[in-house]
């Protein structure tokens, strides 16, 4: 890739842009758990669109479903008008993803953004209690929209507001501190004197994805809910990167046995990597005006066919969840196997998210760089960028992992040996 056909990046487009700096070469088209450049060279994704791609690139059975639905002039643009897709769409979430685990839950449809659905399920929960503070946890992140960034840690996108980011009260997240509990939360919140005002919601994310592959306990997530139902504080898991399947089951939280009362969702919900977002409530908290959220975008239909597809074809057994489970035993694996090599290397993950920590965090970006240059796409995450965070698609195969893990061991052995 020669660097003048990238120029117009440079000349036009604003400094804002980020992955671009990371993979510095023209993407021309992609399928499964590839990408391809404009010169024809070939990258392995393990990033899969920051979680958006679960079911890869391109799937075939979702781009039938798509081209058959626009090619029948299928409503594209449907603000939130009812439509044969949004019908079969909420049909098929009832039947395949709700009734089986016995949730009850109304859907809301806020514009296409994980973090409009943060914006909703705030709001909503304001809204409900007539209470203005939310409970966030260290390292969160939410989205980049002002609401969203006031439940979200990182100091330095927190910085991009421009505003005071009020109305919050950031609590320490699982192993945020060593052998933290519940204690002093509920200590607080009891105490009248606390300064602690009572919330309106508590956010969580299962898995703290940009906040670097933190993984909060199961037992810790119970007894968070339980924290929550006991003071009538409701319960928001925002499972916009760790939903659709990341983490094995559909819900993120489905293994803890927690059901909380809001649900964000987001990325893969379309499963073809259309903008789309959903609010999942318990029914009773459904206390919406009609208009009283809106947005141009809530009715992307042609999202609305490939998500209720991806929920057909993947959802209607426990195949994908399974295997899911099977691959990230097999990252695991390899990275255990890093980190009993090296010291200074640890991993921590859950299901198809895992990440290979370093304790000085140049070595993460180092390796994600060795990565691309052997044609590679990862990331980093955390605060200090010290993690290197995959995410590849779900559907990934067993050969295609073991290639791009043999391709993350041989950089993690050239930046530590020189080899
Ligand atoms: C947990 C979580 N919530 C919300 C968001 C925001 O989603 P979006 O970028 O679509 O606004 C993200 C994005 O990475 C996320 O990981």
């Amino acid at each position: 890739m020669t660097t003048a056909e990238l120029t117009i990046f440079e000349s036009m487009e604003s400094n804002v842009r980020g992955y671009c700096r990371a993979w510095p070469t023209l993407f021309d088209t992609a399928q499964g758990a590839w990408l391809r450049d404009a010169s024809g060279r070939d990258y392995l994704d393990f990033f899969a669109g920051a979680g958006a791609l679960n079911y890869g690139h391109n799937n075939p059975v979702l781009k039938s479903a798509l081209l058959d639905y626009i090619a029948r002039d299928g409503i594209t643009h449907g603000l939130d008008m009812s439509t044969v897709a949004k019908r079969e769409l909420l049909e098929t979430m009832e039947q395949v993803l709700l009734s089986p685990r016995g949730l009850e839950y109304k859907v809301q449809f806020p514009g296409p953004t994980g973090a409009n659905a943060v914006e909703s399920a705030l709001k909503l929960a304001r809204k409900i209690t007539g209470r203005t503070t939310i409970l966030n946890f260290t390292n969160a992140f939410h989205g980049m929209t002002l609401g969203a960034l006031s439940v979200t840690g990182n100091a330095a996108k927190r910085a991009g507001a421009g505003v005071p980011l009020v109305h919050v009260n950031p609590m320490p997240y699982d192993g945020y501190v060593e052998g933290a509990d519940f204690t002093w939360m509920e200590r607080v919140l009891d105490d009248n004197s606390s300064g602690v005002e009572k919330p309106a919601a508590v956010i969580v994310e299962t898995v703290q994805g940009e906040g670097g592959v933190n993984v909060a306990r199961h037992e810790w997530l119970r007894a968070l809910a339980d924290l929550c139902a006991a003071r009538g504080i409701l319960l928001i898991v925002d499972d916009v990167q760790m939903g659709c399947g990341r983490t094995g089951p559909f819900f993120s939280f489905e293994t803890a046995g927690i059901t909380p009362d809001i649900v964000t969702l987001s990325k893969s919900i379309s499963g073809y990597g259309m903008p789309m977002a959903l609010v999942l409530m318990r029914p009773e908290l459904d206390q919406w005006a009609p208009g009283e959220h809106n947005g141009t975008f809530r009715g992307n239909n042609p999202a609305f066919v490939t998500a209720k597809v991806s929920l057909e074809h993947f959802w209607s057994d426990r195949k994908l969840e399974e295997s899911t489970l099977a691959k990230g035993e097999q990252i695991r694996k390899s990275f255990e196997a890093l980190s009993s090599e090296y010291k200074g290397i640890s991993t921590r993950g859950r299901g198809m998210v895992q990440g290979l920590v370093f304790e000085d965090a140049s070595q993460a970006s180092k390796v994600c760089r060795i990565g691309f240059e052997k044609g590679l796409i990862v990331e980093t995450s955390g605060a200090e960028d010290q993690v290197v965070k995959l995410l590849p698609p779900l559907t990934i195969t067993d050969d295609e992992l073991s290639h791009g893990l043999s391709i993350l061991t041989d950089a993690v052995h050239t930046i530590r040996e020189g080899r």
